[in-house]
C-alpha cells in the first residue's frame, strides 16, 4: 500500500516548503514520491483559485465547502493507494475544509459527511503558527487571509489535531530543524532506521 502524508496549517505556516523538503529527503532515500496540493490546478481547483480566492465573487461558505470537496474528489483520481512503495504528500486535504469552512460556520459534521469519500492519511502534520507571524511571512494575501478569521481557523485546527491525531509542530522553528524532525517521524512510520 502507498503511504499518504498530509501537511496542514494556516497561510504562512510553511507547509509548502516542508512538503517540498520532505519530498526531497524521501527521494534521496530512493523512494517514489508524488507531491501535490489543494486547491489543485484541475478544472474545479482553477475555478476556486479564481472565483473564491482571487476575486471573492463566490463567497458562500456552504458552496465553498462543496467546491473544495469536488476538487478533492478529482484530485484523488491521481492517487493510487494500492501502489506499493509509493509516498503521496498532500499540501492541504479535507482538514483544510474543516478548519476554513468550519470557521465560517459550516457544521463540521456536514463537512465530514461531504468528504467521507476521502481516505484517511497515514500521517498528518499540523504546522502551528500565530496568524500575525504567518501573515507577515506572506508576499501575497488572498480572500481568506485576515487576522481574526485566521485566529478562528487556527483554533479549529488545534481542536482537529486532537480529534484526528495530527502531529503538531511549532512552525516558527527554523525550517531545516523542522524538516529534520518531520523526516524522522516519517522514517519511523515507514520503518526506515538509517540516519
Ligand atoms: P494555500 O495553501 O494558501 O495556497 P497558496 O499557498 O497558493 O495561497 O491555499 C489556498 C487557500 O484555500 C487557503 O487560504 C486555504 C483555502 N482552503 C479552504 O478554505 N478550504 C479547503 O478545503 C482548502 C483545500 C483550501
Amino acid at each position: 500500500m502507498a503511504t499518504l502524508i498530509v501537511f496542514e496549517g494556516i497561510d504562512g505556516s510553511g507547509k509548502t516548503t516542508q512538503g517540498k523538503l520532505l519530498s526531497e529527503n524521501l527521494k534521496s532515500l530512493g523512494l517514489k514520491v508524488q507531491l501535490s496540493s489543494e486547491p489543485t490546478d484541475g478544472p474545479v481547483g482553477t475555478l476556486i483559485k479564481q472565483k473564491i480566492l482571487r476575486e471573492g465573487s463566490i463567497s458562500l461558505p456552504l458552496s465553498n465547502a462543496l467546491l473544495f470537496a469536488a476538487d478533492r474528489a478529482l484530485h484523488l483520481k491521481d492517487i493510487n493507494l494500492t501502489e506499493k512503495n509509493f509516498i503521496y504528500i498532500l499540501d492541504r486535504y479535507f482538514y483544510s475544509s474543516l478548519a476554513y469552512q468550519g470557521a465560517c460556520g459550516v457544521p463540521l459534521s456536514y463537512i465530514e459527511f461531504i468528504n467521507s469519500f476521502a481516505p484517511k492519511p497515514d500521517l498528518v502534520f499540523l504546522l502551528d503558527i500565530d496568524p500575525a507571524i504567518g501573515l507577515s511571512r506572506l508576499k501575497q494575501f488572498d480572500k481568506f487571509e485576515n487576522l481574526s478569521y485566521l485566529n478562528k481557523v487556527r483554533k479549529l485546527y488545534l481542536y482537529l489535531a486532537n480529534k484526528y491525531n495530527m502531529i503538531v509542530f511549532d512552525a516558527t522553528e527554523k525550517s531545516e530543524v523542522l524538516a529534520k524532525k518531520i523526516f524522522d517521524v516519517v522514517k519511523k512510520k515507514l520503518g526506515i532506521n538509517c540516519k
